[in-house]
């Protein structure tokens, strides 16, 4: 999820990769490192924090090479930490790799390893990678050509997603580069060239670029580069000249923060979802570090979490009492702190944060564990205090959110919530046809949710028209009525229109009043079982003038009174509250986006809020 840089020409390659690493920082990391050939083998260089350090580590270092690799990291598996920085080596020093993605199958690769006798240095998935290289190559001193092959080998062990790139002493000027889930493209220079994770890193030299797809591997060196699939059969990729100016360049070309990362919510929820769904359709959390007794103990769940974290509590607490047959609570944190909580040694508290340092939600979950609650922690930071102090964790692995308004970080927690829920359930026994049913609708969101980006011009539309309108109403009921109240927040914090989540069914007991033309009321019907009612209460909106769009799941029939629809796929009751997300929150960005605001950074609002 974060940045790779590398280079091989005549240029100061050391300076050169860490000035394109430097054109990633706006992504967001922990920790930064640099790797060259010396005499001895490789030279590795690294610091925690961020790229200054590394560059003041540096400094003093003697870098005549011709080839370097560099990394900011963005940690998944071990903290945030120097020794966890990328690059990692091998054994004897001979080789180093930097990553960007997850490797799943990690733990039982460096199992493997340290029996064989591989000694490690880190915590992290990417090690793995180095010395699965090591081992894969033959004894003396293997061509650039055998050593690629190894590379190919090892990577063919691997299950995940990766962006890697390796140097060695046994490759000269030249690095191997291979990417599978995670990107990574070549920047085409004259007798030079570079790599990168992302196009911004190679603007400064060069706009001719190859993007690598899935299965790309590649020798790049100063005057050529080779690429072929896995199995070593040659393939082509064809050079683009990107036009975009730095700006654009940051955003991946589009025009703000907020829009790439709704764009990458296909790949967030396929990465949330990354080694936690066993082939026979069971749930896995290796990284919850739950005992089996601590999770028999529990008996209630108390959910608490600030903002969007809190609507994806609000989700959450339907979705596990549907399928625990239990009552869950679910408090905003800044309550929850000062209530006397009704949590004790049977009650897990599950904490609901992206940024993992949001000051109502870490007293919250101080005040849990002052009460002897076992605490959970669904956080997207590695290394945040909250992930740091709660007694067990369950990553989201959306990688860095830098617009102020969520939203792929929100999709993840869902994702999370469910695995969690299945997890409980399948523990307690759940039926597995009905855990099959829930896992197979999970593994199709990644593509339903592409099919649900495709109606983002026809979303633009719509805004357009609703941008002038007084206010908004986000109607639903169940699962809808927790959506509603994300969905509203959407609105109002980049909009600044003020924006209201109600319960459908209580528009009569008074805020009907409020209905005239000026007033879109946007009705969420995504849940079967209250369609006709959800019907019938935009019938009682539109017969008072109101402005109707209606947000329907493409198995239920369209209410004849909307003045706008939109049909999402249909998936079950509890992950539908994952697709509706989307439309809604291309809504909130076009209609923000209409009113000329500040999208990214929205008045008055941070992205992390550490005081009370
Ligand atoms: C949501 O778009 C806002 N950025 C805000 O409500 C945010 O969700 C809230 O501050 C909680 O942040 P956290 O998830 O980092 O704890
Ligand atoms: N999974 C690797 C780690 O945690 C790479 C993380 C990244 O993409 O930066 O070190």
């Amino acid at each position: 999820m974060c940045g790779i840089t590398g280079y091989v020409g005549s240029r100061p390659a050391v300076e050169t990769a860490i000035r394109n690493l430097k054109r990633l920082e706006y992504r967001g990391y922990d920790s930064a490192g640099v790797a060259y050939p010396a005499p001895a083998g490789v030279r590795i260089v690294k610091a925690a924090g961020k790229i200054a350090q590394l560059e003041a580590s540096v400094q003093d270092q003697p870098m005549e090479a011709q080839v370097a690799i560099a990394h900011t990291r963005w940690a998944t598996h071990g903290s945030p930490s120097q020794a966890n920085a990328h690059p990692h080596p091998d054994c004897r020093g001979d080789l180093a790799v930097v990553h960007n993605g997850i490797i799943e199958n990690y733990a039982e690769l460096r199992a493997r390893l340290r029996a064989a006798g591989h000694q490690f240095q880190s915590e992290t998935d990417t090690e793995a990678l180095a010395h699965l290289i090591e081992e894969r190559l033959p004894e003396g001193e293997p061509t650039p050509q055998i050593f690629l092959e190894a590379v190919r080998q090892a990577l063919r062990e691997v299950r995940g997603s990766y962006a890697i790139a390796v140097i060695s002493r046994f490759l000269g000027n030249a690095v191997v580069v291979a990417r599978k889930d995670s990107p990574l493209v070549i920047g085409l220079g004259e007798a030079e060239n570079f790599l990168a994770s992302d196009i911004p890193a190679v603007m400064a030299y060069t706009r001719r670029v190859l993007i690598l797809e899935d299965g790309d591997c590649a020798l790049i060196e100063p005057d050529r580069v080779t690429i072929s699939g896995l199995d070593g059969r040659l393939r082509t990729r064809n050079a683009l000249h990107v036009d975009w100016d730095d700006q654009a360049a940051e955003k991946g070309g589009f025009p703000h923060f907020m829009l790439k990362e709704i764009y990458e919510e296909p790949r967030t929820v396929r990465d949330t979802l990354r080694g936690r769904l066993l082939a026979d359709d069971r749930v896995t959390l290796p990284d919850v570090g739950f005992t089996a007794e601590q999770w028999a103990r529990i008996r209630r769940v108390s959910i608490v979490a600030c903002g969007t974290a809190y609507h994806a509590g609000l989700v959450g607490k339907r979705l596990l009492e549907q399928l625990l047959h239990r009552p869950v609570e679910a408090a905003v944190a800044s309550e929850f702190r000062y209530s006397d909580p009704l949590v004790d040694p049977e009650t897990l508290t599950l904490l609901i944060s992206q940024s993992g340092e949001t000051a109502d939600t870490l007293a919250a979950m101080r005040e849990a564990k002052r009460r002897g609650s076992p605490t959970l922690a669904i956080v997207n930071v590695v290394g945040s205090t909250l992930a740091r102090e709660a007694d067990a964790v369950l990553y989201t692995q959306a990688g860095p959110e830098i617009g102020v308004a969520s939203t792929k970080a929100y999709l993840a927690q869902l994702t999370a919530l469910t695995l969690l829920a299945l997890y409980l359930a399948q523990n307690a026994g759940m039926p597995e046809e009905d855990r099959r049913r829930y896992v197979a609708a999970l593994r199709a969101l990644p593509e339903q949710i592409e099919a649900c980006l495709s109606l983002s011009e026809r979303i633009e539309a719509i805004s357009a028209e609703l941008a002038a309108m007084s206010c908004f109403f986000y109607l639903g009921r169940g699962y809808d009525y927790a959506t509603a109240h994300e969905a509203a927040l959407k609105l109002k914090e980049i909009s600044y229109i003020h924006a209201e989540a109600y319960a459908a069914g209580e528009m009569k007991h008074g805020p009907l009043a409020l209905i005239e033309p000026e007033v879109a009321v946007i009705g969420l019907c995504t849940q079967p079982a209250t369609h006709e009612k959800m019907v019938s209460n935009l019938q009682e909106v539109k017969a008072r003038q109101g402005t109707v769009l209606a947000l329907l799941r493409e198995d239920v029939p369209a209410p004849d009174t909307a003045d706008y629809l939109i049909r999402i796929p249909a998936t079950l009751d509890a992950l539908s509250p994952i697709l509706a997300m989307v439309p809604l929150q291309l809504l909130a960005y076009y209609v923000a986006r209409q009113r000329g605001c500040p999208i990214d950074q929205p008045r008055n609002l941070a992205k992390s809020v550490t005081v009370e």
